[in-house]
């Protein structure tokens, strides 16, 4: 199904997103944190004379991470390689980028969790040493062949932080954890894409697209764009408060950014399965979407606004989840002692 607020990439993001992906760390709006803490690690390597330690950037699609990793190498003046877990099959394509890099670069690696064990292990080294082993030949006269490798910069981006395996997880000098970004952070972006973009927006319609852009600069740049087609052709191009409540309602986006399927799996805990526990393949089953959908592109914001709660046994919509959706909390009251841990 399509849907407007996922945080996943769309086809029509793809070219935007170049022009819109700020390419310093002055344009990187929001993350605080995680900004003041690179300012100095930066700094540091710099001063040094070093590369960076390897860097390990986890949260949900949308926040940035690619973003980031890409400023990282800007910032360090050094060139970046990217590529990704799924497209490095074999331990000899892994080798073949690693062989390739000059000192201090970057290589980025997005969906990191997604390497495979043979070539996550013949990671291990390169990162810890800089070191990578070759088998020459095969059979009785085959030989190992120790290579030293430029010192470079891991950055490891992902959407999973528990599928990490912990060597590799252990091999991260530093883990930045990227969160949903606050109103204010949001507003910010979607007023600098609007300024790139030439599009005119209020103050008042810049904050209705942000209050529904799930706290992710992806849904609120795509938001954006969508709010700028129905001001074009309904409002002589200017956005609005109007015009963006207008243009939001009519994408059937509710005022906290979520939408038909983010009801649909509140809903089915709710009426299902009496406000749960649930387990997540039932709910995927109950809704026919994947559990891994569910788990990377639903569920983080559902929880970020307090509506489920991960329990031992399941999935539990909570009562805000229930006031949200209109609907009487009336589900009995734990039988305490019963269950108890
Ligand atoms: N802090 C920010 N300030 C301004 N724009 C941002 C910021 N973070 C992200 N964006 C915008 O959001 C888009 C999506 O970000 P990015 O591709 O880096 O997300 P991601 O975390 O890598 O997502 P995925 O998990 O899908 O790979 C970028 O193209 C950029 O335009
Ligand atoms: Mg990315």
């Amino acid at each position: 199904m399509e849907r407007i607020v996922s945080g996943k990439p769309k086809e029509e993001d793809v070219s935007l997103e170049t022009t819109l992906r700020p390419k310093r760390l002055t344009e990187f709006l929001g993350q605080e944190k995680v900004k003041d803490n690179l300012k100095i690690a930066i700094a540091a390597a710099q001063g040094r004379g070093e590369p960076l330690d390897h860097i390990l950037l986890y949260g949900p699609p949308g926040l940035g991470k690619t973003t980031l990793a890409n400023i990282i190498a800007a910032e360090m003046r050094v060139n970046i390689r990217t590529t990704s877990g799924p497209a490095v099959e074999r331990t000899g394509d892994i080798a073949a980028i690693i062989t390739s890099l000059k000192e201090d670069d970057v290589l980025f690696i997005d969906e990191i969790h997604r390497l495979n064990r043979t070539v996550e292990e013949k990671l291990y080294p390169t990162m810890e040493d800089f070191v990578l082993d070759i088998i020459l030949g095969k059979g009785p006269g085959a030989r190992n062949l120790r290579l030293n490798l430029p010192r470079f910069t891991l950055i490891g981006a992902t959407t999973r932080f528990a599928m990490l395996s912990p060597p590799l997880r252990d091999r991260f000098g530093v883990v930045y954890r990227l969160d949903f970004y606050d109103e204010e952070a949001i507003a910010a972006i979607i007023k600098r894409s609007a300024r790139i973009l030439g599009i005119e927006a209020q103050e008042g319609g810049i904050r209705e697209i942000a209050r529904r852009s799930r706290g992710t600069p992806r849904v609120a740049n795509r938001l954006l764009r969508r709010v700028r087609d129905y001001a074009q052709v309904m409002a002589e191009g200017v956005i609005t408060e109007k015009v963006a409540l207008e243009a939001l309602s009519r994408l059937e986006v509710d005022h906290l950014g979520l939408d038909e399927l983010d009801h649909k799996v509140l809903l089915t805990i709710i009426q299902k399965f009496d406000g749960g526990p649930v387990g997540l393949d039932t709910i995927a089953a109950s809704i026919s979407e994947e559990a891994d959908t569910i788990m990377d592109v639903y569920e983080p914001y559902l929880l970020q606004l307090g509506f489920l709660e991960r329990t031992p046994r399941g999935r539990v919509a909570t009562r805000h989840a229930y006031k949200h959706l209109g609907l009487p909390d009336e589900k009995k009251p734990p039988q305490l002692g019963l269950f108890s841990p």
